[in-house]
């Protein structure tokens, strides 16, 4: 697979920005900063392109496992949808292993750092906690504690990031399920990725 990265349209497109001239942040101007914030909504408007991507990029990576990364990804976000979840919830079961071929060993919290912004508190800490209750079904294959989600067992989102893992995560490995390709979950993405009002919101 080849992703085209060249991104044309948006690079004609940018040809007509304002650029500062700034060397250093310390002598930008209200005005760059104007321009600036116009700019950073241009860039918003491309992560929901940026998203899918990504996720491609998991199309052709098994890693060992019986499918491959994307569908894997596919296939949790259809059993979460197919049981009724809601459409922030399935948004999330699709996301959740985002970050496999970014930060294999730090997955969950490239996922949860994309989603923060667009998703509850419950959701975010399910996703970004999601490794360590995957753990609970093999880390005693790989000579780690399967109960470590444990630390956690006061925590109000135990139960809730649990059930994500034993309904929808640790059995989404079927080479025989059809799941829905990623096409059909392109308009979810979109619309939770869209560009919004952001007045007040911190940048960071
Ligand atoms: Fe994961
Ligand atoms: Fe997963």
């Amino acid at each position: 697979m080849t992703i085209d990265t060249s991104h044309n349209a948006q690079t004609s497109s940018n040809e007509l920005e304002t650029r500062a001239t700034f060397k250093s942040f310390g002598e930008s101007t209200k005005q760059d900063w104007d321009n600036i914030m116009v700019q950073l909504q241009v860039t918003q408007s491309r992560v929901a392109d940026h998203i899918i991507e990504q996720l491609e990029y998991l199309r052709h990576d098994f890693g060992g496992f019986p499918v491959n990364r994307l569908e894997h990804c596919l296939q949790t976000a259809t059993l979460a949808q197919r049981d009724g979840r809601d459409d922030e919830y399935v948004l999330c079961a699709l996301i959740h292993d985002i970050g496999d071929n970014l930060s294999p060993y730090n997955h969950a919290s490239v996922a949860a750092a994309i989603l923060y912004p667009v998703v509850s508190p419950a959701n975010h800490w399910l996703v970004e906690h999601h490794g360590i209750f995957q753990g609970y079904y093999f880390w005693q294959h790989i000579g780690l504690d399967k109960d470590a989600r444990d630390k956690f067992r006061d925590n109000q989102y135990f139960d809730y990031t649990a059930e994500f893992c034993a309904k929808y995560d640790q059995v989404a490995f079927d080479a025989d399920y059809k799941s829905e390709p990623l096409e059909h979950f392109e308009p979810l993405i979109r619309q939770f990725f869209a560009p919004r009002e952001r007045d007040g919101e911190l940048i960071n």
